[in-house]
């Protein structure tokens, strides 16, 4: 191939083939995403903005209600509000009174109980599933799909020990899960990182292969892994010598497997750890996302997990999450929107997970329908 022909190929598979990917900066509506740890939610109602949406979160008589954060009389956001009668949430401003399980309005206080309004307005309310400690809202359209078919059977578990962190992060939610499976950046961002040197010790390859299968979609569960064929330590490059050096402490090679899925999720575990490392990309609105980072710990005892939690607290919760992860952050913050792009053979990792979009993404036939006649074309 030569070079014209080369970077045509490459534009080509960059730009403009991912119509349903590009236009989808609030993310895929059609799945279960995580809003927040069960746990931060008490008594005081959490107001949260996700997929472009304000979303009031309550929790009444022990069950948990979302509502859409917007009063149907003047659109004053319900959080402000408060709670007067069980099982209902009064706006703040004229004292309409909403069911929270189906949003219906039944009372409007400032108009005594025979207001003619009641019965004739609603808010929208969302499903919400507590699971593995996280609270779990539905967003789409139409009744929502099984919650075990968005969450990875490990994380819904019970026998295993769920620990992590919700941040609010600025970037884009796209370019923050394109980071999470590509396939280049570790090997070279994260080598100098405190967490891989220090902590895991680990060996980073200079350069690998994969398996072309990385561009296809696995079985069922539709995850994308990335399968490693040839791992080379370290090179000779041309005209400049070898790379890496060699750093006498790390001993271990790191065997991580990767892999990916609807509706941005990365699942990252090592063949010889008990631990698995989830990351969740949430859109919260253009240019910010929830950045989920859940571990997974399997097989723990009481006592085991009392050390985990102190472990997670101490250590892993700034050195991994925070140092190492942070390094993602910054990257992911550091790419512009829309900038041209020039791939190189580790970006079929990238390609593969936006074609997974383009072409499996719950929901995208309505999608493709509404492209296809606001342009005339797709
Ligand atoms: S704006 Fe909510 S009751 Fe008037
Ligand atoms: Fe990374």
């Amino acid at each position: 191939v030569d070079g014209a022909s080369q970077r045509n190929f490459l534009q080509q598979r960059s730009r403009g083939h991912w119509p349903l990917y590009d236009s989808a900066d609030l993310g895929f509506r059609n799945y279960w995403y995580p809003a927040m740890f069960s746990r931060g939610l008490k008594k005081k109602p959490i107001k949260v903005k996700l997929l472009g949406d304000d979303l009031l979160f309550v929790r009444q008589g022990g069950k948990v209600f979302a509502l859409e954060d917007r009063c149907a009389h003047r659109g004053v956001p319900l959080s402000l509000g408060r709670c007067d009668f069980q099982g209902t949430w009064t706006c703040r401003y004229h004292g309409w009174v909403y069911d929270v399980s189906s949003g219906r309005l039944v009372a409007a206080l400032t108009d005594g109980p025979d207001s003619p309004i009641v019965g004739k307005v609603a808010v929208r309310t969302y499903p919400v599933e507590e699971r593995a400690g996280i609270l779990w809202v539905w967003m789409g359209e139409g009744k929502p799909v099984a919650i075990e078919e968005d969450i990875p059977s490990e994380v819904i578990d019970p026998k295993n020990t769920v620990i992590g962190t919700f941040r609010l992060v600025k970037g884009d939610w796209r370019y923050a899960a394109e980071n999470g499976y590509d396939e280049g950046h570790f090997k070279y961002l994260h080598r100098d990182s405190l967490w891989a040197r220090f902590y895991l010790r680990a060996k980073f390859p200079a350069w690998s292969l994969h398996k072309d299968s990385m561009c296809e979609i696995e079985g069922q569960s539709g995850w994308l892994t990335r399968e490693v064929t040839k791992v080379v330590m370290k090179d000779e490059y041309p005209g400049l010598g070898s790379w890496p050096k060699d750093e006498w402490w790390r001993t271990r090679i790191d065997k991580a497997l990767v892999s990916i899925r609807l509706p941005g999720i990365l699942r990252v575990s090592w063949p010889d750890r008990p631990v698995v490392d989830f990351e969740w990309y949430v859109p919260v609105d253009k240019g910010y996302y929830l950045y989920g980072q859940i571990v997974v710990v399997k097989g723990l005892t009481t006592v085991g997990r009392r050390l985990l939690y102190a472990k997670y607290w101490l250590i892993w919760r700034w050195l991994w999450h925070g140092e190492f992860n942070g390094q993602d952050i910054e990257m992911v913050q550091a790419t512009p929107v829309s900038a041209p792009e020039r791939l190189y053979r580790p970006d079929a990792s990238i390609v593969a997970w936006r074609k997974l979009c383009e072409q499996t993404a719950r929901g995208v036939k309505d999608r493709a329908q509404t492209l296809t006649n606001r342009e005339g074309k797709l």
